[in-house]
């Protein structure tokens, strides 16, 4: 199940490389990586990036149902993995302190924090399932990875 899991991130990430040579222009990298995440595994829900503007959490590129436009500050997912600056794993979201629920469907979600050239948290990449208890150890480690490469 890793190994397959790790094989399909290993295609993606090289499909991503081919893809961001054709430009520098981080917009486009952003979604490009969001289509990918999205179409490529059944079990993302929604797939999408928060960026820090003026203090608050504003949403931008995204594939999947309507998300929140805002995170109220502090709260949730996307808030945690900023201030903590570590990849978050909510295998149940219900469980998750002050979890924002953008879409009563969203059952479990990794949120990876994304650092500018001088190390500062400038968003996350936020995932979400449908079903509970998606992500784990492999998902971290190579979502960190595409974040790098961005
Ligand atoms: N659940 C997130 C909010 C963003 S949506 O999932 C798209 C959170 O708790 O921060």
């Amino acid at each position: 199940m890793t190994a397959k899991l790790s094989k399909r991130y290993q295609r993606i990430i090289y499909q991503l490389a081919e893809l961001f040579e054709k430009t520098d222009d981080i917009d486009a990298h952003l979604a490009t990586a969001c289509a990918l995440l999205y179409h490529k595994f059944n079990k993302n829900f929604w797939v999408g990036f928060y960026f820090l503007k003026e203090g608050e959490l504003v949403v931008k590129c995204y594939q999947g149902p309507l998300a929140c436009q805002t995170l109220e500050r502090n709260k949730g997912a996307c808030w945690s993995a900023i201030n903590s600056r570590k990849t978050i794993i909510v295998p149940d979201v219900d469980k998750f302190p002050g979890h924002i629920a953008c879409d009563s469907r969203s059952k479990s979600e990794i949120v990876v924090p994304i650092p500018d050239s001088d190390g500062n948290i400038i968003g996350v990449l936020d995932i979400d399932s449908d079903k509970p208890d998606s992500y784990c150890e492999t998902d971290r480690k190579f979502l960190e990875k595409i974040i790098d490469t961005i």
